[in-house]
């Protein structure tokens, strides 16, 4: 498929099927997204992937930290808060989700258990967290995001569905502890994929795009 049909046809997938990836699978898709450009080829992902007893385990240690009240402390600069445009398309985006959910606007508690669901994992089978050097900051997050962008579409040629998700880097303690990773990884961000469960609400979330004129000019 080529990757203009990938990215016309895909969308943020947050509900899954119970069905693991084979193993030969994921190699292969781990294995070209490792072909992914980097500034100066330094390479700083550092690609955790969970699944089974790992995922749950991590699954129940975020249910008990924010159960426990805690707040986000990601290790990167995750906090601005969007303005104007941004601002829109933020709102957009998540009246997207939640209509598609069903949620009205005025539901909170349904809006939060929404969120919820990213701590979850969208209940996929695998997820990964995009980690590495704290001190690297945003050279490595540039990187990072390539990588990242890179095996979501890769993923997508497989018929492997998935989700950024901001979320899974906003309480790095837990997945620090359950992965045991040295305390100067960062944990950026992460990603839920699996097979799409396509009679769930969630999955009919579609969003659109500014056009291009507002967003890419041509100098001659
Ligand atoms: C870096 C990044 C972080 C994201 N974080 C989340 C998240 O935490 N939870 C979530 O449900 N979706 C998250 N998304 C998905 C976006 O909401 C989604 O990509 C956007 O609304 C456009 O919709 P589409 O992916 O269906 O085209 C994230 C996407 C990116 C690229």
């Amino acid at each position: 498929m080529s990757i203009a049909k990938i990215l016309q046809e895909r969308s943020s997938t947050r509900a899954f099927l119970d069905k693991p990836v084979a193993e030969e699978t994921l190699n292969t898709i781990f294995g070209h997204a490792q072909l992914a450009a980097s500034n100066c080829n330094v390479q700083p992902w550092q690609t955790c992937v969970v699944s089974g007893s790992t995922k749950d385990k991590l699954k129940a240690k975020f249910m008990e930290t924010l159960m426990s009240g805690a707040a986000p402390n990601p290790d990167f600069n995750w906090t601005p808060k969007y303005q104007g445009v941004h601002r829109e398309r933020q709102f957009g985006s998540a009246n997207a989700l939640y209509t598609s959910l069903g949620i009205p606007r005025e539901d909170k508690k349904a809006r939060q258990m929404a969120m919820i669901r990213n701590w979850q994992f969208f209940d996929a089978p695998h997820a990964v967290f995009f980690t590495m050097d704290k001190y690297l900051d945003i050279m490595g997050a540039v990187d990072l995001g390539i990588y990242a962008q890179s095996l979501g579409l890769l993923l997508n040629e497989h018929g492997i569905s998935n989700c950024m998700q901001g979320a899974l880097g906003q309480f790095p303690d837990p997945v620090r502890e359950i992965l045991q990773l040295p305390e100067e990884r960062g944990i950026l961000f992460g990603m839920s994929f699996g097979y799409a469960d396509d009679s769930a609400d969630a999955n009919n979330t579609r969003t659109d795009r500014a056009d291009i004129d507002t967003a890419v000019a041509f100098y001659d």
